[in-house]
């Protein structure tokens, strides 16, 4: 099978995908926590591998960055590759003071800036959810590997660089978690499709405070939501 923008053998995808936004963290995922990754697409140089974890097939490939770069990753995975679950394992920035670097956050739903929702709703601005089960599942996962996690609402930006100063200080208020550009994409993609999805992310930068993890560290320094994204699709 060969969509616009992926490449891979019939059947080659597992029905559980991890997604991260970057391909080299895609890369680095399947030759670190995979048995016997094979490399199934590479259009664009975003790489897919499915391996085995635990005897389990699973998958992993990029998002890129964005909601329309992850609208159409997932919507082909889903829609071409019969792909059933989808986790984004991302990065975000912080907008809460007590949640550090490192730390990782489980989006049980995304707000947004972007016209996502609306296009796949006719206007109406419904929410976007996480689904349930995975949502459970992943709380369940890191309470059994110890891990301090924060699940809530998170914001899916349109824009990385934003024109207005005061956009950070009006989403802590509001209460959301932590900002990142592509979950509310995946969730309205899922239930277009019929299908499940999550976003975890570890912390990468602090928007209430300094500090953020350096390029190698974005790569390679996500072990602990990997291992929990796996563990909730176990
Ligand atoms: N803003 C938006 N997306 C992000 C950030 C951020 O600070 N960090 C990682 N993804």
């Amino acid at each position: 099978m060969t969509t616009p923008h992926i490449s891979a053998p019939d059947g080659s995808f597992a029905p559980d995908v991890l997604m991260p936004g970057d391909p080299l963290r895609a890369r680095h995922i399947a030759q670190t926590y995979f048995d016997d990754p094979q490399l199934i697409t590479s259009v664009r140089a975003i790489e897919g591998y499915t391996g085995t974890w635990n005897g389990k097939p699973v998958s992993v490939m990029a998002s890129g960055m964005g909601i329309p770069s992850m609208c159409i990753y997932a919507t082909e995975l889903f829609r071409f590759y019969d792909v059933q679950r989808i986790i984004r394992v991302g990065t975000c920035g912080s907008l809460q003071p007590a949640i550090g670097l490192n730390e990782v956050l489980i989006a049980s739903s995304a707000s947004t800036d972007s016209n996502v929702t609306t296009s796949y709703t006719g206007g109406l601005e419904a929410a976007s959810n996480a689904s349930p089960d995975l949502v459970r599942s992943a709380s369940a996962a890191s309470d059994s590997l110890g891990l301090k996690s924060h699940l809530g609402s998170i914001f899916s930006s349109d824009l990385f660089y934003h024109p207005d100063e005061t956009i950070n200080d009006r989403l802590t208020s509001l209460g959301f978690l932590g900002i990142e550009m592509e979950a509310a994409g995946l969730y309205h993609v899922a239930s277009h499709e019929r299908r499940e999805a999550l976003t975890i992310a570890t912390v990468s930068d602090l928007l209430q405070g300094s500090g953020s993890l350096t390029p190698e560290e974005r790569e390679t320094g996500v072990g602990k939501m990997v291992e929990l994204a796996l563990q909730t699709l176990a």
